[in-house]
C-alpha cells in the first residue's frame, strides 16, 4: 500500500504538503512573511553557496506557495510548476521569459481576449510579430510557422466557443522545430486532459478558475520540464507578479476537493447542455459533450469530461437577451467561471461592452451570445432558475 502510488484525489488532498506540519498541524501554515532572516553571516554563506537550500525574500519564494506549486505540479503529471498573480500574469511572463526580439509566435484566434490584446499589441514593441490563426484550420497554422517562430500558443477547450484542439496534431507540426507547444488548459484542467501526455510543452492555468473553485482568488500557474520553468522563474523574479503566501493556501485548501467539484461539473455542465439544446428557446449550445458539437468526437477521445461552461445563443436580439439574463433569480451575473457559485455572463455587453456589433461579430462575439458556468448546485434547481428566465423569451 505505501509504495502504491496516490490517485487523483489522493493528489489533491496531499500532494505537496508535509504529512505532519509546525505544531503537528495537519494544514500547511501560511508562513506570512514578506523576508527570510539569517542568523548569521555563516547561515549566509552556506545559503549562497548552496550547501542550505532556504527561502531568502517574498519575491523569490515562499513555502506555502511552494506547497501550491508541488501539488499543482503532481495533478498535472508535471516536473515542475510556477505561480503567479494572475493567470494574465502566467502568459505574459512566460511569453517575455521565453522570447526574444525578432522571434514568431503562432496563436490560434479563438482565445481569451486580454491574451490576443498582449499578442497583437504588447509583443510587437519587443520585436515580435504573431500570426493569429483560425483555430479550425491547420493547413493554416502549418503554414503560418516560420524559421523564427519560437511559440506556438493555444487555448483548449477555447473561451467562449469550446473548441477543442487536436493537441497531438499540434505536437507532431511543431516536432523537430525549435518551437515551444503551450497549451492554456483553463476550459480543461488537469482532471479533465492530460496536454503533456499528448507532447505539449507547458501548460498554463488560470487558477483564478476551477483550480482556485471558489471565485475568491485570483492565481496563475505554468507547467511542465523544469528546464523551461527554471528559467521562467528566474525572469518572474525580476517582473514580480508573485502570488502570496496567504492566496497561495486559499489555493490549496480549494485544491483539496477539485477532484470531487469535477466531478460536479461534469455532470452539471452535461446535463444543463442537455437541456438547453431541448429548449425552444435556444437556438445554438456549444459544449463538447454534446454530439451536435463540431470537436464531439475529439473531445471525447482525449478528454475525460467537459466541464462546467456551456456557451449558447438565445432565440432574441441584444435586448432580449439581456432581458433574459434580468428575469433569473438565482444564478449571478458574472464575468468568470470554474467556480462553486454558478457564473452567467453576456459577452457582448461585458467583455465586449467597448466594442462595436461590427467590431464583435468579426471576433464571433454574437448579440445573443450566453456563457454559462455551472456551479456546483444542484442541477435540477439551476435548470429551473434558467426554463422560468426563458419562457419569458418573445
Ligand atoms: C482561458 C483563459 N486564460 C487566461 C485567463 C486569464 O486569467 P486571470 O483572470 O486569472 O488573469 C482567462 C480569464 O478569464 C481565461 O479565460
Amino acid at each position: 500500500m505505501d509504495d502504491e502510488p496516490l490517485n487523483f484525489s489522493e493528489l489533491a488532498v496531499y500532494a505537496g504538503e508535509e504529512h505532519v506540519n509546525a505544531y503537528n498541524s495537519i494544514t500547511t501554515p501560511i508562513i506570512q512573511t514578506s523576508t527570510f532572516i539569517f542568523r548569521n553571516s555563516k547561515d549566509i554563506d552556506d545559503y549562497v553557496s548552496g550547501l542550505n537550500k532556504r527561502y531568502e525574500y517574498g519575491r523569490y519564494g515562499n513555502p506555502t506557495q511552494t506547497a501550491a506549486e508541488k501539488k499543482l505540479a503532481a495533478l498535472e503529471g508535471a516536473e515542475d510548476a510556477l505561480l503567479f498573480s494572475s493567470g494574465m500574469n502566467a502568459i505574459t511572463t512566460t511569453f517575455l521569459a521565453l522570447l526574444r526580439s525578432g522571434d514568431h509566435v503562432v496563436t490560434t484566434d479563438d482565445a481569451y481576449k486580454k491574451t490576443l490584446e498582449f499578442c497583437k499589441t504588447v509583443l510587437p514593441q519587443f520585436g515580435v510579430e504573431t500570426s493569429v490563426v483560425s483555430v479550425h484550420d491547420y493547413d493554416a497554422m502549418e503554414a503560418a510557422l516560420r524559421p523564427n517562430t519560437r511559440i506556438f500558443f493555444s487555448e483548449s477547450p477555447t473561451n467562449p466557443y469550446l473548441n477543442v484542439m487536436d493537441l497531438e496534431r499540434l505536437a507532431q507540426m511543431v516536432k523537430g522545430k525549435d518551437i515551444i507547444l503551450i497549451s492554456d488548459s483553463t476550459f480543461a484542467t488537469p482532471y479533465n486532459q492530460r496536454p503533456l501526455e499528448l507532447g505539449v510543452n507547458l501548460v498554463i492555468h488560470s487558477c483564478t478558475k476551477y483550480l482556485g473553485g471558489h471565485n475568491d482568488l485570483l492565481a496563475g500557474v505554468v507547467l511542465g520540464p523544469a528546464s523551461f520553468i527554471d528559467k521562467i522563474r528566474e525572469f518572474h523574479k525580476t517582473m514580480g507578479g508573485v502570488i502570496g503566501p496567504f492566496t497561495s493556501y486559499m489555493l490549496i485548501r480549494g485544491l483539496k476537493t477539485f477532484a470531487l467539484r469535477m466531478q460536479r461539473f461534469n455532470e452539471n455542465g452535461q446535463k444543463i447542455a442537455e437541456y438547453l439544446e431541448r429548449n425552444p428557446h435556444i437556438r445554438r449550445v456549444y459544449y463538447p459533450g454534446l454530439p451536435c458539437h463540431k470537436y464531439y468526437d475529439l473531445a471525447r477521445r482525449t478528454m475525460r469530461g467537459f466541464g462546467a461552461v456551456v456557451t449558447f445563443e438565445v432565440d432574441a436580439d441584444y435586448a432580449g437577451t439581456r432581458a433574459f439574463l434580468d428575469r433569473l433569480k438565482r444564478l449571478r451575473i458574472g464575468p468568470s467561471f470554474g467556480g462553486v457559485e454558478s457564473l452567467i455572463t453576456h459577452p457582448a455587453s461585458i467583455s465586449y461592452y467597448n466594442c462595436t456589433r461590427e467590431e464583435r461579430e468579426s471576433l464571433g462575439i454574437k448579440d445573443n451570445l450566453i456563457r454559462f458556468s455551472a456551479g456546483v448546485e444542484e442541477p435540477e434547481s439551476i435548470i429551473k432558475d434558467l426554463e422560468q428566465a426563458l419562457a419569458g423569451v418573445k
